[in-house]
């Protein structure tokens, strides 16, 4: 191209198929943060182009370090041992990130956690530490770095000053029926971790029912291109596919998650919370430099969770982040939904499924979740199975909780609920999220 650049022509480009170079890439990225050559219009017409034609992992790598480039990159160099941090592309009942982190961090990670909130059936670590009286998730740097320094882990919100054009990208695809593109979701996440500093990632890319990739080709296509192009990035990375046809431990709901979340870190979690927490903290101390295998790495992370090491890291947190710590021995003390009603088995029969969508869409009905940005959601409502895929049922056995406070926001979840647990009349020959790990990509695997 002679000239200067020009929106249209990048636009063109792509549109018809062609390959984007770094300049192009950096002239988008800055043109869409500083309107500079680009009007909203221009940057989601590329957006709906790179939808189409996609991206090779050459123009993603550009991309992402262009968003990445786009606002304040962390330094934490002064910090006596590793950064690490672990990202997950969300499910329904994943408090995996409340218990790693403390668990990581007692074995002496550095976990500078940027989390999201919730969006539409899937649930976000924000809204759930909020549900913790007192919880702030929104700092100044300098706190950031003092709280990091002085309890090994920090959870909290983006900064404003952090991958703008993030911020902005996510906000125009959110309206132009774009975000469902692998390139431009690796470029969102890699970016904002790029950002935060860290020497390393963990990521769980959920696949299934629950997830934002229900099927395994979709999901093994994201896994691989955040893997190349972290690994291209200079991140040291290990990238998880974990299953999400049926939600993860037992409750869904923000107090409800953290409640559970501080019942598996005193050692009485669910099984396959247990197991994630610890596989995806070890997969951090590994990647940290901590151990040499991945089963040391497990053996230190399970004895920090036996020890109560890792259940005293998240009392120090909560505490330095203005919660109430007496949640974690007194759960009676989280927020409390006003009414529990017992949905009963029509009959007798096997859970063959707990269906993650039809929960976490019935579970944002109830108000634990949001539909669109803006919605404010309610810490205390949500659903608990009290049955696990495969158990025998008797008729009129209790086999989900729901917490709700008003009428009409049960009789909306109820038609989910009614199709939610799957009865059979014999054992299933399957369980849904079994195994829980379906494959991992990058170092530390052995
Ligand atoms: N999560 C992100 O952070 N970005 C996306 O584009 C999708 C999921």
């Amino acid at each position: 191209m002679v000239g200067p650049l020009r929106a249209v022509d990048v636009i063109r480009k792509k549109r018809d198929g062609g390959k984007l170079t770094p300049e192009e890439i950096a002239f988008f990225v800055q043109g869409a943060v500083s309107g500079t050559g680009w009007m909203p219009y221009q940057v989601s017409a590329l957006l709906m182009a790179i939808y189409f034609r996609g991206m090779d992992l050459e123009e993603t790598a550009c991309l992402t370090q262009a968003m990445a480039a786009s606002g304040q990159r962390w330094d934490w160099s002064d910090l006596p041992g590793p950064v690490v941090d672990k990202h997950s592309t969300g499910g329904v009942g994943d408090k995996t990130s409340l218990i790693l982190a403390p668990l990581a961090a007692a074995c002496g990670v550095y976990v500078p956690m940027m989390s999201g909130r919730g969006l539409g059936h899937t649930g976000g670590t924000l809204d759930k530490l909020e549900a913790i009286p007192g919880f702030r998730v929104e700092w100044e740097p300098e706190q950031i770095r003092s709280i990091l320094r002085d309890v090994g882990l920090i959870m909290m919100g983006p900064t404003a000053a952090m991958a703008p054009a993030d911020r902005i990208l996510y906000a125009l695809r959110d309206v132009t029926a774009t975000v469902e593109s692998i390139p431009l979701i690796t470029a969102s996440i890699l970016s904002k971790k790029i950002a935060e500093g860290i020497a390393a990632l963990v990521l769980d890319v959920k696949c299934g029912r629950g997830a934002f990739m229900k099927h395994r080709p979709d999901a093994e296509a994201l896994a691989l291109s955040l893997q190349q192009v972290g690994t291209a990035a200079g991140l040291r990375l290990v990238t998880l596919l974990t299953a999400m046809d049926a939600p993860l431990g037992c409750c869904i709901g923000n107090a409800l998650e953290v409640k559970e979340a501080i019942e598996t870190l005193q050692g009485r979690g669910p099984e396959d919370v247990t197991a994630l927490s610890v596989r995806l903290a070890a997969h951090m101390v590994l990647l940290g430099g901590l151990a040499d295998s991945l089963a040391q790495a497990e053996a230190r992370v399970r004895q920090a969770l036996q020890s109560g090491q890792g259940l005293e890291r998240f009392r120090r947190c909560v505490m330095q982040q203005g919660g109430d710590p007496r949640v974690l021995d007194r759960p009676e003390l989280l927020p409390q939904a006003p009414h529990v009603e017992a949905w009963r088995a029509p009959r007798a029969g096997y859970v063959a499924a707990l269906h993650a969508d039809r929960l976490g869409q019935a579970s944002m009905l109830l108000g634990a979740g949001r539909a669109r940005l803006e919605d404010t959601v309610d810490p205390a409502v949500g659903i608990v199975c009290r049955v696990r895929p495969g158990q025998k049922v008797s008729p009129g056995e209790c086999l989900l909780e729901v917490h709700y406070r008003q009428d009409q926001s049960l009789k909306a979840a109820l038609p989910l609920l009614e199709q939610a647990v799957i009865l059979e009349d014999g054992p299933p020959a399957a369980l849904p999220n079994e195994p829980l790990v379906l494959h991992t990509w990058g170092a530390g695997t052995a």
